[in-house]
């Protein structure tokens, strides 16, 4: 199979690239990625070195981009698209939502409408559990069915993009299948997100900035989970169609920091409540019943043994995190982040 993976540098489309090349044998693929602060070549090193101009191919590229997603995709044709780029940070969303309107709605408007006239034969749309919105703490986790209400102007771009996605297979027939996906973690994160941040800080002893009273609750997958999840989606869904993913792990961010702090053997007195997020979502939880009984999903990781993992990933490969921290995450510490503090 040939297939174009955008947002292939960032945290989920570099490990569903290492997925790909790890159990398909047969895939080439075509990586298109703009790297923005959140892009890291580096994720994928390895597969450049084994398989870089025969079955692996890297092209800098805006999906907003009309001539440079008709270029790539002349240049390479694919079977099928799985579109992971985006702007992902509910933070940074709140700060400033347009380039959140440009990558994630206008540019899935533009891959849709380049996939169309190239013939591309399957679109994976990945989306995410926020656009829900939120849940109480008694409400039933949402379904496929619970309606579309996001809370922030991330969330509400991601909605939009899938209202395309499906006005692209009501209208036109094209073949496009969505994905709806809880709080990932794992190797190759950026350390602006919940558990990659508060690695870095606890390694450093630095405080841990827990917002409002650290009650949020999300249901946490490991991304190898989330990948499977994509990937059975593109072989065997139904086009029209979007699917839950869930992890079966909900946690309090307490609970989170907590076990993170136990895990690297340092004290709760590093915790610091701070200023809640404006609009914090409270509660996330997915139903993933259809993609069980559809698709065969079920995850595979518990989260503690997943997080133990990922911190020993973490732990394993500091050259990765210095990387990362001599661009642009000092920058993001540097910057806006310290006024949350
Ligand atoms: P990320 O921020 O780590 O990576 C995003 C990638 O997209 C980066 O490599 C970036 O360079 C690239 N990109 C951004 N704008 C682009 C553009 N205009 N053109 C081409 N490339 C562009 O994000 P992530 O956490 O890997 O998330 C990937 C997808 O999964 C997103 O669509 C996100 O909404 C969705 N998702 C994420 C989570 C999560 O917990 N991280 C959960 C559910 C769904
Ligand atoms: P985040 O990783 O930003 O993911 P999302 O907002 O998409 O769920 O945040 C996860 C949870 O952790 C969320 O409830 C906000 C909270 N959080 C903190 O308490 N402190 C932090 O420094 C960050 C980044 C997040």
């Amino acid at each position: 199979m040939r297939l174009l993976v955008t947002g292939g540098c960032g945290f989920i489309g570099s490990n569903y690239i290492h997925y790909l090349f790890r159990n398909h044998e047969d895939v080439t693929v075509i990586n298109l990625d703009k790297l923005t602060y959140a892009g890291n070549p580096l994720n994928l090193e390895s597969i450049e070195k084994a398989h870089g101009g025969t079955r692996y191919f890297f092209e800098k590229a805006d999906i907003a981009d009309p001539e440079a997603v008709r270029r790539i995709l002349e240049a390479h044709p694919v079977d099928a698209i799985v579109n992971f780029a985006a702007e992902t940070h509910v933070d940074r969303s709140i700060n400033d939502p347009a380039p959140f309107v440009t990558t994630n709605v206008l540019g899935t408007q533009n891959l849709l409408t380049m996939a169309r006239s190239a013939g591309v034969e399957r679109f994976v749309h990945v989306s995410t559990d926020e656009v829900y919105g939120d849940l109480g703490p008694d409400d039933p986790r949402f379904t496929e069915a619970t309606p579309l209400k996001p809370s922030s102007p991330y969330s509400a771009s991601k909605a939009a993009a899938d209202m395309l996605a499906y006005a692209y297979y009501r209208t036109y027939g094209f073949p496009v299948c969505i994905t709806r996906c809880s709080n990932n973690y794992g190797p190759y994160q950026f350390p602006e997100k919940l558990i990659p941040l508060m690695f870095r800080l606890a390694s450093t002893d630095a405080p841990l900035p827990v917002y409002g009273d650290g009650m949020n609750v999300r249901d946490w997958i490991h991304v190898d989970d989330h990948c499977h999840g994509v990937h059975l989606t593109l072989l065997k869904g139904t086009p029209g169609k979007a699917y839950n993913f869930g992890g079966n792990a909900e946690r309090t961010n307490m609970d989170v920091v907590r076990t993170m702090l136990s895990l690297l053997g340092k004290p709760e007195s590093l915790i610091t409540y701070v200023k809640d997020r404006p609009g914090h979502d409270r509660r996330y939880a997915m139903d993933y019943a259809m993609a069980r009984r559809e698709l065969g999903y079920e995850p595979r990781y518990t989260f503690e043994q997943g997080l133990a993992d990922t911190v020993a990933w973490y732990q394993a490969n500091g050259a990765w995190m210095e990387s990362v921290e001599s661009g642009a995450y000092r920058e993001f510490m540097n910057t806006w982040y310290g006024d949350r503090r």
